[in-house]
């Protein structure tokens, strides 16, 4: 098994590496040739691993708005998310920091385009009309990232005012609209100083972002209710370590896992600054869970699909849940690996501090083979890595709740690119989206019927952005943002979405 493995570490790494030679920066593990998403999933066949379980199907529904009478508890909250370098823009105003997403977006052949994150969707300049777009929605929440090299430039040290005060009047301007927010304290835009140290790999830098995190509950934690800790720390261990196609760009498979334990402290040294500040806010982390199905029904796919699920779902609950790692993880990893090097007494004691909510990430399944690799067995969206599949969104909501308790949990993350395009009438019209997200509503509601706790959900995202090594082609706004002028435009979803909320129902 452990061989296995690692030659598809190895797999991953090489298949990065030919897209990076052939310009396409790509985007995740996925096997896919970027097909388009056309229309709701139609996918049939039987799932050896549970995986086909039964969401109310929504198939070939010619009006992807028409109502399927599903109801929300009445304290359902709805939400939108964002990242801060992903809509910002603004990189060298106010005394803001270099990030390692700077670095490398500048770096030639990192990104589709050579696309930067300099102007992105100018949320910096147009934060006061957004906020008002997001009243016209009606949102209850709104998920945002801070950027840490605008509150720190350098990642140490006394705070940079002008920066917080972004923050400061982009959080009144919520409060004001009667929008609650949800701030994400890193969404991957590390100071490059502190790149330039060593970054993740450096178990100083967790450190570092407990003083970070600090700054920000002494200067926000009485306007601020609900903080989200790292997003996504697999993603950065994946594609900043393993593969490399995202910053820091480091394929390196041994870093990976250390980087792994060093964002995880970095979280649990968060949680106990806030409490240390006694602030009334709750706080969490955000994870992208993936349910892991074996690809047929053989001993050896169940057996391979157990460990890929270590590698993507329980590497980052058991530690912050059970306050360990999952012994199939570090006996693949062997006992020589950086990661069980790197953990000190007491570090899993800080990284299972107990969290107040669990933020839940969903886009794609993983289907794995016998030996180790994965197939495609779902259409994909024009993010070659998604699979569509709103059944795992139920699978991964259920699963928390039966294997780590019954923590609330805000789905923070869910969405899809579609080719949108601005016609002549000025209206945009995306009904895959429309679909996609009724459809994993409709799971998120049916994980609810059977008692998980989940309290509210963020659609990726409010508006068109900066999507990383894919650059502005992709489009996963609720909002269509027409970069030369920066002009908003609803698109269909958006409006779809304002009825969802008012009626508290799909
Ligand atoms: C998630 C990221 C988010 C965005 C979506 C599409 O993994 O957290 O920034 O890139 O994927």
């Amino acid at each position: 098994m452990a061989v296995l493995s690692r030659r598809h570490l190895h797999r991953r790494a090489e298949r990065s590496a030919v897209r990076a030679a052939s310009g396409d920066p790509g985007r995740a593990t996925g096997t896919g040739t970027g097909r388009a998403l056309a229309e709701p999933t139609d996918a049939t066949g039987t799932d050896p691993a549970g995986g086909g379980s039964a969401t109310p199907a929504v198939r070939h529904r010619p009006d992807p708005e028409r109502p399927i009478g599903l109801h929300f508890p009445n304290n359902f909250r709805w939400g939108a998310a964002t990242s801060a370098y992903q809509i910002e823009g603004a990189a060298k105003e106010d005394g803001r920091g270099e990030s390692v997403w700077d670095t490398f977006s500048h770096t030639p052949g990192r990104t589709r385009g050579g696309d930067t994150g300099d102007v992105a969707a100018d949320h910096y300049h147009r934060y006061g009309h957004d906020l008002d777009l997001m009243r016209e929605l009606g949102l209850h929440s709104y998920r945002f990232s801070i950027s840490w090299p605008r509150i720190q430039p350098d990642g140490t040290g006394q705070p940079n005012r002008r920066g917080l005060d972004f923050y400061r009047r982009l959080v009144a301007g919520l409060l004001e609209r009667g929008i609650e927010p949800m701030a994400t304290l890193f969404h991957w835009d590390l100071p490059q100083a502190l790149q330039d140290l060593g970054g993740w790999e450096q178990r100083d830098v967790a450190y570092r972002f407990a003083e970070y995190a600090q700054i920000l509950f002494r200067a926000l934690g009485s306007e601020v209710p609900v903080w989200l800790t790292i997003n996504e720390p697999k993603t950065v261990v994946q594609n900043g370590y393993l593969s490399g196609h995202h910053a820091p760009g480091r394929p390196d498979a041994d870093a990976a896992y250390l980087v792994a334990h060093h964002l995880q402290l970095a979280h649990g040294l968060a949680v106990q600054a806030l409490r240390a500040e006694r602030a009334a806010c709750r706080i969490g982390p955000a994870l992208n869970l993936h349910p892991c199905y074996p690809a047929d029904g053989s001993p050896a796919a169940a057996a391979a699909a157990r460990l890929y699920d270590g590698y993507e779902n329980r590497l980052y609950l058991d530690p912050i849940f059970l306050a360990s790692y999952p012994a199939d993880v570090l006996a693949d990893l062997g006992p020589a690996s950086r990661l069980a090097g790197g953990i000190h007494d007491g570090d899993l004691d800080v990284i299972a501090e107990p969290i107040d909510l669990l933020a839940v990430q969903y886009y794609t399944p993983f289907y794995v083979a016998a030996d180790g690799s994965t197939v495609r067995r779902w259409p994909t969206s024009e993010a070659d890595w998604q699979q569509i599949h709103p059944d795992g969104m139920f699978d991964a909501l259920t699963r928390v709740h039966r294997e780590y308790g019954t923590v609330p949990i805000t789905i923070t993350e869910n969405g899809l690119p579609t080719p949108d395009r601005l016609a002549a009438d000025g209206s945009v019209d995306d009904p895959g989206r429309v679909a996609f997200l009724r459809d994993h509503l409709a799971a998120v509601h049916r994980a609810i019927s059977t008692g998980v706790n989940v309290e509210s959900y963020h659609v990726w995202s409010l508006l068109d952005n900066f999507e990383w090594a894919e650059g502005y082609q992709q489009r996963w706004g609720l909002i269509y943002v027409d970069y030369p002028t920066q002009r908003r435009i609803l698109k269909r979803s958006a409006h779809w979405y304002r009825r969802v909320i008012a009626e508290n129902a799909i």
